[in-house]
């Protein structure tokens, strides 16, 4: 069933533990009460935000407008085969708990993205990835709302346009669109993905090789780096680790040669921003109550009571200052609202 709180306080629907308010937040459980919103927003047009964790988002002021939040449960099998195993997971599932059903359950191709903050719902809406591994390599099909003509869809892997950060659910339909469960495809046996460095080093010093063990692993190097939420507020990286090509990384190498890097195609190499961040002295530096976090410095914090303005003004200085050093123009992958 629907229901609507007038003047909400969304401190807890954002990691950035910001003070801000919305007129209206409007809690979804199932498709009829999101049609009903649905319904309500034709007759009466005024701006709206899907939200799912708020674990991407940063809020520059209270919203004027109604937060539709889709809080659809449920985990099951749909489907399988010899090798393989289909999950249907609700919108509103919590991201960790999917990934931990998973598992536990010995399906294999959630594990390196273990303790992603956020909801199931948002995981095509970027493409979630960490340690090797994009959801978009599991994602069988996303099924969702249009908003503008209440009628559903499924959409398979290749008409989602997964890229790295990115899917049509960033472009073409943003805000049009409300997502409503993922189908995973996950495998009943399979090699581990011990493809970043740090992963394979930290599970190779324990006694265990399997599917737990790696998950338990990539959660203690989450915790190592990436400052608790519901500590310290911050919405993971800030920024997108930018694509460069091969020339102008050959100009920047030649300036600096320890300049970490991933090739990713013949001419396009990707840079991590952390070491941009870094290299600029920006580690640990503030600006009000917000900060760059001082074990990772892609992460901006909510360190003392920031407002919105404070972490803007800080992520513009940064911009600003790495452009001046590096030519490279820094894109935020927080959703600023
Ligand atoms: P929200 O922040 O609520 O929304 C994000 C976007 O998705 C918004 O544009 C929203 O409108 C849209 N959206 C949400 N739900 C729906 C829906 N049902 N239908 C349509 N649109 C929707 N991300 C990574 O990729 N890798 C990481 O390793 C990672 N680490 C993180 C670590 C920390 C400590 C934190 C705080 C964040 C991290 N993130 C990471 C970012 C974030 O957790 C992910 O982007 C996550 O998928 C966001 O989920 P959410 O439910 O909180 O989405
Ligand atoms: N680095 C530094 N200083 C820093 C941080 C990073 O020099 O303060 C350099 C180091 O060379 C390090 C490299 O950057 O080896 C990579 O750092 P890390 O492994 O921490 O990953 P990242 O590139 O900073 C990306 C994702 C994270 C994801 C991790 C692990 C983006 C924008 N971020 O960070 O995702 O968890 O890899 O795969 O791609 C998120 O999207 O919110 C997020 C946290």
């Amino acid at each position: 069933m629907l229901s609507i709180e007038k003047n909400a306080n969304l401190k807890p629907y954002n990691t950035f533990g910001l003070e801000v308010k919305a007129n209206q937040l409007a809690i979804c459980p199932d498709h009829e009460s999101l049609l009903e919103i649905i319904t309500y927003l034709h007759k009466n047009p005024t701006s709206y935000l899907i939200l799912g964790g708020g674990s991407n988002l940063l809020f520059s002021k209270d919203f004027d407008g109604i937060i539709i939040h889709p809080t659809i449960k449920g985990i099951k099998v749909i489907k399988e085969d010899p090798k393989h195993i289909w999950i249907e997971a609700g919108a509103g599932e919590n991201w960790d708990d999917l990934v931990a059903f998973c598992v536990n359950h010995n399906f294999y191709g959630l594990e390196n993205l273990s303790y992603i903050p956020g909801n199931v719902g948002a995981s095509p809406v970027q493409n979630i990835g960490a340690y090797g591994v994009e959801v978009k390599d599991c994602i069988e099909e996303v099924n969702g709302i249009y908003i503008e003509d209440a009628t559903p869809f499924t959409m398979d892997n290749d008409e989602c346009m997964f890229d790295y950060r990115y899917s049509i659910f960033k472009n073409e339909l943003k805000n049009k669109v409300i997502i409503t469960s993922v189908v995973y495809k996950l495998d009943k046996a399979g090699e581990l993905n011990l493809s970043y460095g740090p992963v394979k080093d930290e599970l190779f010093k324990k006694d265990e090789r399997d599917l737990k063990t790696l998950r338990e692993t990539i959660i203690e190097i989450r915790k190592s780096k990436l400052p608790e939420p519901s500590e310290i507020g911050n919405a993971g990286s800030f920024f997108k680790n930018p694509v460069v090509t091969k020339s102008q990384f050959d100009s920047l190498q030649k300036d600096f040669p320890q300049i970490p890097n991933y090739i990713l195609s013949e001419d396009l190499i990707k840079i991590p921003a952390g070491w941009l961040i870094e290299t600029s002295g920006w580690k640990g530096k503030s600006f009000g109550g917000a900060a760059v976090h001082e074990k990772q410095a892609l992460v901006l914090i909510n360190q003392n009571k920031a407002k919105a303005q404070d972490i803007i003004n800080l992520a513009n200085n940064i911009i600003t200052d790495i452009n001046n050093r590096f030519g490279i123009t820094l894109e935020p992958e927080v959703n600023i609202i």
